[in-house]
């Protein structure tokens, strides 16, 4: 793959090459390999080489003068690969091979002596595992930017009043904020979901090696300290082959993308001339070819449509990992780029999403409008039937017909004259009017978790707190 491709001589280009008489097909050689994609490993692959390298000196097995040589030609490598000139081969199937085979040009023997005690199959399930930890605690700090930016939101908007939705109908009065605040809960548990997860990614593998373990005097807990795991994973078998934890970050990845898919799906709603309820910056925003007049929310859509993929991913690894024997199989190589993929895709939609909503221009006057205009506060008038001893079912009844009446008439429950509206009960008097306003509404749902802007003020208070 890359200009620097030298190669050795043909049929003994890779380390395992010694046993086979013809060397892979060219298309097998492309088929193969993964270095393409598994370079992103790479920083990932010298830490853990150095602390591998490091405890086979600490128990005896490499000798200081080896293990000085792989420090400073892993010290080059690493320089090679940030500054994107290291050569990077298709000959050397896969980036651990690549890193082997570039240190052992660069320092000799100490290079070869490296693998000893090891295998690519542990290797590339810590590799995997360095990498997702990391991934975690970035995804981790996107999500407490936009639960951050959630806060602010909500807490200007604890007082705005708009329509809350069942089945996407007016159904009754909400604060803005509390709706706001309806995400902030989901991230929240998505925060917590990646948090949990990472305890289960947080171990170390190498040591399994191929399956079995090996017969040298390993220290695998010295590795472990040095590379921050919290332990090792218990059995050698388990170590090389499950992908569990992979799964399991793409699964919480998928719940976030959904709960971003969600609430990008009410933004353009909520755009749309006929909600007029918010407008989007002109900077997340595009036009038309054809259209003069449009403003789309590409990006809201766009996250919505990428939910998808992550889905898709998920899918993909769990199909992968489903009928495979113990232990290391090739097929676990399939891991990485919908691994990669999700990862880009979920850091990428968090950010670009945080900053979209930290644009977004609310329009209170159309929200309090929409909620005006439908029925919101008939399970008030409802309640307050109740309060005046009307049994509920008796009380949903007759607003119900309030409702058909003030439909006839294209009006609101509030615009009827209370003679009409005493027809449906003789429990209603001049107080009705007050029941049927939506401040009153909300501020009668003052309970915990209710939409009182008072209620939510705290709630924001509270969960600031807790971030
Ligand atoms: N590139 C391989 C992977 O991603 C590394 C492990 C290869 N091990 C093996 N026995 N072929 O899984």
């Amino acid at each position: 793959m890359s200009s620097n491709d030298k190669g050795p001589p043909a049929g003994r280009n890779k380390p395992w090459s010694g046993r086979f008489s013809e060397p892979v097909t060219d298309l097998v050689k492309r088929f193969t390999a993964s270095v393409g994609f598994d370079h992103r490993l790479a920083e990932f692959d010298i830490d853990a080489s150095l602390a591998h390298a490091r405890m086979l000196n600490a128990v005896g097995i490499l000798a200081k003068p080896d293990l000085a040589a792989i420090e400073k030609g892993m010290e080059q490598i690493l320089g090679e690969v940030r500054a994107g000139t290291f050569p990077w081969s298709l000959e050397y199937e896969d980036v651990h091979f690549n890193i082997e085979r570039r240190l052992t040009d660069l320092v000799g023997d100490a290079g070869k002596r490296l693998h000893t005690a090891r295998s690519r199959n542990d290797q590339v399930a810590t590799d995997v595992r360095l990498y997702l930890r990391a991934s975690i605690d970035h995804v981790l700090t996107l999500i407490k930017e936009l639960q951050k930016t959630l806060l602010d939101l909500a807490e200007a908007h604890a007082d705005t009043v708009m329509p809350g939705f069942t089945h996407l109908q007016v159904a009754q009065p909400v604060s803005l904020g509390h709706h706001l605040m309806a995400y902030f809960e989901m991230f929240a548990r998505d925060a917590q979901r990646f948090a949990e997860a990472r305890r289960r990614v947080n171990r170390l593998p190498l040591g399994a090696a191929a399956l079995a373990g090996t017969s040298f005097p390993i220290d695998r807990l010295m590795v472990a300290k040095e590379l921050g795991f919290d332990g090792v994973c218990e059995n050698s078998l388990d170590a090389v082959s499950d992908r569990d934890f992979a799964i399991e970050f793409c699964a919480d990845g998928a719940l976030v993308m959904m709960h971003l898919s969600r609430i990008c799906e009410e933004l353009v709603l909520w755009m749309n001339p006929r909600f007029g309820f918010i407008d989007i910056a002109d900077r997340f925003c595009t036009g038309s070819s054809i259209m003069p007049q449009k403003k789309n929310p590409d990006v809201a859509e766009l996250i919505r449509g990428k939910t998808g993929r992550v889905n898709g991913h998920l899918v993909a690894l769990l199909t992968l990992m489903k009928a495979q024997p113990l232990a290391y199989n090739k097929d676990n190589q399939e891991d990485k780029e919908p691994l990669f993929d999700t990862v880009d895709t979920l850091m990428m939609s968090l950010a670009v999403f945080t900053d979209m909503l930290a644009g977004v221009k609310v329009n209170k006057e159309a929200m309090r409008a929409a909620a005006q205009q439908g029925f919101a506060t008939a399970t008030d008038f409802a309640d307050y039937l109740v309060k005046k001893g009307a049994p509920f079912r008796d009380a949903h009844e007759a607003v119900a017909q309030a409702v058909r009446l003030a439909t006839d008439r294209g009006c609101d429950l509030a615009d009827l004259k209370l003679a009409d509206l005493q027809q449906f009960s003789p429990l209603i008097g001049k107080d009705v009017f007050e029941a049927l306003k939506l401040d009153g509404s909300l501020k009668a749902r003052s309970h915990l978790g209710g939409t009182a802007p008072a209620r939510v003020k705290a709630a924001i208070a509270k969960a600031r707190k807790g971030l």
